[in-house]
Formats: structure tokens, sequence, C-alpha cells
């Protein structure tokens, strides 16, 4: 997009897709889109060195990766990202190597920072001749009545076919639905702990995921690069970083994590502390109109199972082809049947999540209920890790071994179809 607003009013701008947020979701929705000849604008709020800066999820499915991989999105993935097929976990001192890459029949997923990513489709995106505007919020859309839909932004309007909500659960597209689509409670949960995320340096790189379930409370470390490791560390709800101090950080990871010996590496400076609110909220429709919502904006998981980027770029594949049926085909009822679609998947990972979840945090008021709670665990976790069929459908939902991403249809000779499309125009009024 270019242009420049006029005295007049703000720039204006015709699409046929605007996207609001270039996160995971936005930039694989645009990146699929533009591939096949359907005109989108993206605006995003952060500047981009934010955005290619914004540390977060790391282990990306076999599907998705797949799915990247058929559209010529994966390249830098594939050369520096790791598959995985591994963890361990540690619970009551005892560590356990759950296998899951055999338990899936040979399928492993991929760890790559979501920053990374994130900075690849912004390339993959400018290659397909499109920039996203960034440090531009989108303040307001308009969906319901004739004529075009409309996103609004600091001195530019968009003006579009659909406008796709892609910013996350705080921003505004989800604000724009109807009531009725606000989750439902029993989808709305908000849990009686919180994880505390911290990006510390490593000694040498993490060499796979270790969830540690501890009476003390749960932490995990997943690997990132060969200097950086991603912990995470229960705290309890609402609790502030600031009570955090490195020092504390420290001696709650060096008692969780005791019995993990050569699975962790040494631990130096922690370069970054946030926190994760354990909620997970679903709404009851992901569309309103002309409005959909992919990835965040849609559904928030709790980070268990590392699903939530996995489940956005899944929103982004359906989106993106039922898209393509529209103006290739002309055919609108399959993006009528979005959430109908995307909703069971949704709910299935949010289910698997939250029992996954369960599994890592023995509750109890007592250090003696944890500990009963903890040799339970134990079970459990032994009942994963060897081989067997809890282990197997487990390992197949934690990879994504589970049904391929729509790919949309190609042409003959391998070129994707030509889009009855209107090209993107500009004009200033
Ligand atoms: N206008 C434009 N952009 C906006 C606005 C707005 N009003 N509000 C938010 N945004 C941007 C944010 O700055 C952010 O870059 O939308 C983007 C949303 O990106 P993500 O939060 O990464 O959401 P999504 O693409 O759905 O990916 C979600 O990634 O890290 C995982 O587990 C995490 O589930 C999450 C997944």
């Amino acid at each position: 997009m270019s242009g420049t607003s006029t005295a007049a009013g703000p720039r204006r701008l015709r699409t046929q897709v605007a996207v609001v947020g270039a996160g995971p979701a936005g930039l694989v929705l645009a990146n699929v889109l533009l591939r096949a000849g359907v005109g989108v604008a993206v605006v995003e709020r952060r500047s981009r060195a934010e955005v290619e800066r914004r540390a977060r999820a790391g282990l990306v499915e076999h599907r998705v990766v797949e799915y990247l991989r058929a559209h010529g999105l994966a390249d830098r993935l594939l050369a520096e990202g790791t598959r995985h097929g591994w963890c361990d976990f540690l619970c009551a001192g005892r560590l356990l190597r759950f296998d899951y890459g055999a338990q899936s029949g040979g399928i492993r997923h991929w760890v790559y920072p979501q920053q990374l990513l994130v900075r690849d489709l912004i390339a993959d995106l400018g290659t397909a001749g499109h920039t996203p505007e960034f440090g531009l919020p989108a303040t307001r859309v308009h969906v319901d009545g004739a004529g075009p839909a409309r996103v609004e932004c600091p001195g530019l309007d968009i003006e579009c076919d659909y406008v796709v909500g892609c910013d996350g659960p705080h921003g505004i597209t989800p604000q724009a639905l109807p009531p009725d689509t606000a989750p439902r409670a029993e989808l709305d949960e908000r849990y009686p702990y919180d994880w505390l995320t911290l990006l510390a340096e490593v000694d040498r790189g993490v060499p796979g995921v270790v969830y540690a379930v501890h009476e003390d409370g749960f932490a995990g470390v997943m690997p990132r690069t060969s200097r950086i490791a991603r912990l995470y560390l229960e705290i309890p709800a609402g609790d502030a970083t600031a009570r955090w101090t490195a020092a504390r950080v420290h001696e709650r990871l060096r008692t969780r994590l005791v019995g993990a010996g050569a699975a962790v590496p040494r631990l130096g400076r922690i370069m970054e502390t946030g926190v994760l609110r354990m909620r997970s909220s679903v709404r009851q429709r992901f569309q309103h109109g002309r409005l959909f919502l992919a990835g965040d904006a849609a559904h928030v998981l709790t980070p268990s199972g590392a699903k939530g980027m996995n489940l956005a770029v899944a929103d982004a594949a359906d989106l993106a082809d039922a898209l393509i049926r529209r103006y290739r085909d002309g055919d609108e009822t399959h993006l009528a049947g979005y959430t109908a679609r995307r909703l069971p998947e949704v709910l299935r990972t949010r289910d698997l999540a939250a029992g996954f979840l369960d599994l890592l945090h023995p509750q109890g008021e007592h250090p003696a209920d944890r500990r009963g709670e903890l040799a339970r665990r134990l079970e459990r976790l032994r009942e994963l890790a060897e081989p067997g069929a809890a282990g197997a459908a487990f390992a197949h939902w934690y990879v994504g071994a589970g049904p391929g991403l729509p790919v949309p249809r190609r042409a003959p000779h391998g070129t994707p179809h030509t889009m009855q499309s209107r090209e993107p125009r500009e004009s200033t009024p």
C-alpha cells in the first residue's frame, strides 16, 4: 500500500480482503491469498521491528510446516529450524522420556521461534508485492449494511469485500461482533495459576522440552536457540512479575528441576520476564457478515501443548481456501461454513490442552494432597511414555499429525488458478 493523505481527508484504498493484525494468522492468510491473486491489505498497529522481535511460541506442527512448505513459505524454517520428536517429563524425582516421534509413527514437529516465522512471512509478503502498513492501528470496522466493508485507521480508510480480524483477543475486530458470539461461560475459563515466562541465556542448547511436575508447582524448559531457552514457572494467578526477582526465579527453578540432570543446561542471565495469564476462551461464532476472525481473536488457549500459533495458521488456511473458492468460483457457501468447520477442531484442541494442563498441575491445598496428586500424575505420565494407545493418541495430536490443512487446488500445469479478481486499487478522494 502506498499513497498519502490529503487535506481533503484520509487516504482511501480499495481491496478485496483487509486483514487486521500481522501475527501468524494474518501473515499466512495474506501470503496465501496474494499468491492466489486475491487483493489484500494488511494493517498492523505495532512497528515491523516490534513484531519481528516479539518472542512467543516456538513449536510448529508437522501439518503446519507441510502447509507452509506447499506455499513456498517454509524455506528458512526448514533450513534453520530443528525437528523434535521427544520430551522429558520430570515428576516426583523421576525423569521419563516420551518418544512421541516414535509413537506417532515417525512424524515430528519443529522448533522455530514465532518471531522468526513472522519475520520470514513479512519478507515473503514483500516478495509477493505487499508490505503491511506497520504502526497503523485499525480503529473501527464497518461490516453491517449495504456497500463495501470498511476498516478505518488514522489517515487511512480501506474499502473491501471482507475483513479478517487477526488482531488477537484484545483487538478491535472481536468487539465488532454481536454479543451472541461471545464465549459461553463454560468456554471462558480462568485457571487458579499463571505461568511466568522467561527467556534466559543457557550455556548450551536445550536438547528437548522438559515438563517438570512438582509439588512446589510446574516448571517448563523449552528449546529456542543454542544460547537461549524459554522457561515457564507456575505462579499464583494474578501475581505481578515484579515479585519475581531473578534470584527468586533461579531458586524456584532449581527446586522444581531437581533430578533433570543433563536435560537442563546451566541457566544464565534472564533476558525477559512476562506472565501468561492462564485462561482459555472460545467464541461461539467466528464470523459476522463479512467479518471473519482467525487465531487468538477467535479463541485463546492456554499454552500447554503449544497449539495457539498452530490453530491460528490452521484458521488462516481454512479461510484462505474459502476466500479463494469465493473469488475463483463465485461460491460463498464455503465461507459461510467457516465457523462450523473450525469450531469442532478448536474445541477438541481446547479440551486436550486442558487435559494436558491438568496433568502438569497437581493441585491441592496441603502438601500431602499435592503429593497424592503427584503420584497419580506419575502413573498417567508413565502410561503416556510407554508405547501404547494413550501415548500414540497424544503423540499424534502433539506433533500435528492429523489431516493436512487445505491447500488450494492447482491448475494442471502446477500454477495456482488465476482468480477472477479485481487488483487492489488505490484512490485518493
Ligand atoms: N490494528 C492493527 N493490528 C492490531 C490491532 C489493531 N487494532 N490490535 C492488535 N493488532 C495486532 C497485534 O499488534 C499483533 O501483532 O494483531 C497482531 C495479533 O497477532 P498475534 O497476537 O500473534 O495473534 P495470531 O496471529 O492470532 O497468533 C496467535 O500465536 O504466539 C502464539 O500462542 C500465541 O495463540 C497465539 C498465536
